[in-house]
This record gives structure tokens, C-alpha cells and sequence, in this order.
């Protein structure tokens, strides 16, 4: 079925400096890296940016209340997750929200956790705020990434205090359902533990029979000890406008993070501000026609990667990247060899799991047909 919103129609990225595209310069590298998509903005948030860019004047701006209703009502529509207006915490980006959680959990020499392959700047949050990182890898077991509950259980100490969680995870695109989600909940009040669960990608779930559940919507007691992150950047696409949220229930944790946020961190854009009302009010037709067009690009990516000698990749449950083992194809930088046969992907060695690659399928599906041919024609070649 064609819906109305063209994601086929090219917007040429290359005339606005410093975006995806420009990366590698003038030459002939399809960008299938950082992860924001080619598709332009929904209508509702582009019309809803002209009215305020019309009103011409860009004051210090407070949230207001239909802007909390948006959010509120928009989480509760998409996850059923009942929030209250006093939990939240508005940010300018989810990175700033989950390096605050480091900063305020535990103490300067405590653990924080995550598992491995993980999105990048997880794995700077405790060196930035003076705390130990501790890792554990995910295992993959008949195509699908899972938790290896004994060896993250033996790898925590009484001196980990935070755990970071990354749900729908981003490079591997799992959807954690709830028994995993209880499982971790468990070992949070097992190891007396804060749990800041990164949910950006919640938006972006592909596979109809899943769905997210917020780790803090499992029940009141887990609820207690998470920090949630949540931002419409990722689902809609509009990362550039700094507009994201932290929701915290526990008094005392919710005045920590306030405190430490004092004369550090700015209050979000004000033109973000417009654009996640109008995405969380009226971008989910939107939303449903894009998940639609990730879908049939996953298909693609799966289809050709079965192909290529030596790659594999799991069926991404959620978000717009596909993390692609190149172990068995004797590439000694995966990353290198197919950005010189002019696809950009990121390298899974910044992830902690070197070998893979990542492929960022939010593209049209000419550029992506185009980058799945030429690392075809590559492996092919060599
Ligand atoms: C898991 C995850 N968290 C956070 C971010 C970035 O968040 P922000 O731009 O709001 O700092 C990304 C962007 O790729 C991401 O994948």
C-alpha cells in the first residue's frame, strides 16, 4: 500500500555542512554511519517549527503545559506507561541524561555496568564521571542476541552501583521482553542497584508481534530505582533539535539529578520543545509509515547480507541499524575495507566488539540497494 509520505524522495544532505553526509568529504562514500536517517521531518513538526519561527522572537522559554501533556499522553498512547509530571526532567539530549545518572549514583571509584556491544558514549559515561566501567557481552544464540545472565551476575561487584541499559538496544536491535526485563529488575534489588534505562529508540520498534515495555512500567519497586531516558530525536527523526527527557519517580533521586544539573546543564531548544509536542500530539501517522518503509529496508539488508561471504546479521527487533558480523570474512578492519569500497558504516571496535560493523538502513532504498552492491561487489572482488 503507498502511503502519502515519500520516503523514496531523495533530500540531497550534502548542501547543509557538518551533517552525515559531509563526513567523507568530496568523495564517493554512501553514509551508512551515525544514526539519524536521509527522510525529511514529519509535516506536523515542520509546520509546527514555521509558526514559531514566524513569531520571530526566541526568549528563554520554560516548558509549558500542553508540551507536558504531549509527552505524557504520547508515552501512555505508544507504551501504556502511566507518567507523572513531577517525575520528569527536561534535558537537551539523552547522552547528557545518562552521563548525569553516572555522576550521581554511587560515589567517585564505584561500577558502573553495561553489556557489550553497546552504544558508544555508554562506555565513556563512567571515565567522564570518575567510576570504573565493568562489561559483560551479549551472546548471540540462533540469530538473536541475549543476555548471559551467569556471567553479567559474576561480574558485578559490591562496588557497582549503576547499571546501563539500553532498550531498544542500540547496535543490536533487540527488543528486551519482559522476562529479561524482570531478570534484570531482579539483579537491580539483588545488588542494590540504579538502573538508567536508555529507551530512545522506543519509537522505532519493527517487529508487529513486539513491543516495548518501559523497564520502570514493570512495577513500582524497579520504578524506584530507574532513571528512564526518552527523547523524540531518534523516532522523528530530529536529533539536531535538543530535545530530550529523563523520568525519575524516587524523590530523593529525582532532586539529585536536579541538583546536579544546576548551571550546568541548559534547559532543551526551544524549537525542539515545538517539535516533540507536535511529534508526540500528531506524528504517529507518520511514525507507522516509516516503520513500514524500515521494514521493507531490513528486508533488503537481510536478503543481501545473506549473500555476502562471510557476513551474518540478525533480524533487527527495533531501530533503523543493522549490526553485521564480518568475523569469518578475513577482513582485518572491516569498517576500512568497506568504506574503500565507498559504504561508510560505523566500526564495531567504539561498540566493544570488534569484527562487526553497523549499517544504518534509514536511507532511501536507492542508496541503500546501492551501498548493499557495492560491499557485495566488494567482497566479491577481492
Ligand atoms: C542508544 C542511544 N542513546 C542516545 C543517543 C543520542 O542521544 P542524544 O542525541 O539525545 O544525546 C543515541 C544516538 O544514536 C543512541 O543510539
Amino acid at each position: 500500500m503507498k502511503h502519502h509520505f515519500d520516503f523514496d524522495k531523495p533530500v540531497d544532505r550534502r548542501l547543509v555542512p557538518g551533517e552525515k553526509w559531509g563526513r567523507f568529504g568530496g568523495r564517493d562514500v554512501l553514509p551508512l554511519w551515525v544514526a539519524d536517517m536521509d527522510f525529511a521531518a514529519p509535516p506536523p513538526i515542520l509546520e509546527a517549527i514555521r509558526k514559531r519561527v514566524d513569531h520571530a522572537v526566541f526568549g528563554y522559554t520554560d516548558v509549558w503545559p500542553g508540551l507536558i501533556s504531549a509527552v505524557i499522553e504520547g508515552v501512555w498512547r505508544d507504551h501504556q506507561w502511566r507518567i507523572e509530571p513531577e517525575w520528569l526532567v527536561w534535558l537537551p539530549g539523552v547522552v547528557t541524561g545518562f552521563n548525569l545518572a553516572g555522576r550521581i549514583v554511587g560515589a567517585p571509584g564505584d561500577e558502573i555496568f553495561t553489556a557489550t556491544p553497546v552504544y558508544p558514549p555508554f562506555l565513556r559515561t563512567p571515565d567522564n564521571n570518575a567510576r570504573r566501567l565493568l562489561t559483560s557481552p551479549l551472546v548471540e544464540r540462533n540469530g538473536r542476541w541475549e543476555w548471559d545472565r551467569e556471567a553479567v551476575a559474576a561480574t558485578l561487584t559490591p562496588h557497582t552501583r549503576l547499571f546501563m541499559l539500553c532498550n531498544p538496544h542500540n547496535p543490536v536491535g533487540r527488543v528486551f521482553d519482559r522476562d529479561e526485563l524482570e531478570w534484570i529488575a531482579g539483579l537491580a534489588h539483588r545488588h542494590d542497584l540504579v538502573v538508567c534505562s536508555d529507551e530512545i529508540h522506543c519509537g522505532l520498534v519493527l517487529d508487529q508481534a513486539r513491543a516495548h515495555i518501559p523497564l520502570a512500567a514493570l512495577d513500582e519497586s524497579i520504578a524506584r530505582r530507574t532513571i528512564t531516558l526518552m527523547a523524540p530525536s531518534k523516532t522523528w527523526n530530529i536529533p539536531a533539535l535538543y530535545f530530550a527527557f529523563a523520568v525519575i519517580p524516587e524523590p530523593g533521586l529525582h532532586r539529585r539529578y536536579l541538583q546536579a544539573m544546576r548551571g550546568v546543564v541548559p534547559q532543551p531548544n526551544v524549537l525542539g520543545m515545538v517539535a516533540a509536542e507536535a511529534a508526540y500530539r500528531d506524528g504517529d501517522a507518520w511514525r507507522h509509515a516509516l516503520l513500514e518503509y524500515l521494514r521493507s529496508n531490513r528486508r533488503c539488508v537481510l536478503d543481501a547480507v545473506a549473500q555476502m561471504p562471510g557476513l551474518t546479521t540478525t533480524s533487527p527487533e527495533a531501530t533503523c541499524l543493522a549490526w553485521i558480523d564480518c568475523r569469518r570474512a578475513n577482513l582485518d578492519d572491516p569498517a576500512g575495507f568497506f568504506e574503500g569500497a565507498g559504504v561508510g558504516l560505523s566500526d564495531g571496535r567504539a561498540f566493544g566488539m570488534p569484527g562487526f560493523v553497523r549499517l544504518n538502513f534509514g536511507c532511501t532504498r536507492a542508496t541503500l540497494d546501492e551501498a548493499l552492491a557495492r560491499m557485495s561487489r566488494a567482497l566479491q572482488d577481492r
